[in-house]
């Protein structure tokens, strides 16, 4: 793919398309070391080096996240009051075009990834596709052998039935603790399927997505780009192998 020089500068967030045009036509923006005065001018983010003002800039724009998202923010691309997960990233990422893949409700914690990938996106949402996806849920009340039960045989919320999930109960008591492991990604599907059964969660924390797991040098908050091989499985696991 090939861009007009003025647009990747300013997607990269180097400055506003105007300034970044004033810029260029002054001599500061070169590709593969050769000055460019022609903000019009088309190049191939994948393959030419870009600098501005001397300094080499990272041109990538496909670029994938995995976060350790925290509670209090919306999974949006923007909200006009609430701070979303977009507001976490450097500004390029936003206008790259990488967006989170499905949403984590607010009070949700846990691993979430970006993608510039709008296919992979979209497959690795598809419900047909059966990714998994772990959370760690507190809930109210004591769960039990009956709760794994109802969980396995898929719980009816009304507008659908949940597929199969597999409950493990991790601690029992007035409060307990347990993974659950699904495979659709509904609104509020998990804090959903255990009101159904009687328990309110208290607390949800996604584990994993995928082949992904939250890396525990993540705090809540933080985020990293993919290494390759963690993008190589979420490639697979969407059906997007490229052997
Ligand atoms: N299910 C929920 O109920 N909430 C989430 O954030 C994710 C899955």
């Amino acid at each position: 793919m090939k861009l007009r020089l003025d647009r990747w500068l300013a997607m990269l967030g180097a400055g506003s398309r105007s300034e970044v045009k004033d810029w260029i036509r002054g001599g500061k923006a070169a590709v593969n070391g050769r000055i460019i005065r022609d903000p019009a001018l088309s190049f191939d983010p994948a393959a030419d080096r870009l600098s501005l003002g001397g300094k080499e800039m990272d041109g990538r724009i496909t670029r994938h996240v995995i976060m350790h998202k925290p509670a209090g923010v919306l999974t949006a691309a923007r909200d006009p009051k609430q701070p979303t997960v977009m507001d976490l990233l450097p500004l390029v990422y936003r206008s790259i075009g990488c967006m989170p893949v499905g949403r984590l409700d607010k009070d949700t914690t846990g691993i979430l990834v970006f993608t510039c990938d709008g296919e992979m996106n979209h497959r690795l949402l598809n419900p047909g596709r059966h990714v998994e996806k772990c959370y760690r849920a507190l809930t109210e009340g004591a769960l039990d052998e009956a709760d794994v039960e109802r969980f396995a045989t898929g719980i009816a919320l009304g507008d659908f039935t949940a597929r199969p999930a597999e409950l493990r109960i991790l601690r029992s008591g007035e409060t307990s603790l347990a993974e659950v492991t699904i495979t659709e990604g509904k609104f509020h599907q998990v804090r959903r399927m255990f009101s159904a059964v009687g328990h309110e969660v208290l607390e949800l924390h996604r584990v994993s997505f995928g082949p992904l797991e939250l890396p525990a040098e993540l705090p809540e908050g933080a985020w990293r780009e993919l290494k390759e091989e963690e993008l190589a499985a979420l490639r697979q696991a969407a059906g997007m192998e490229d052997a």
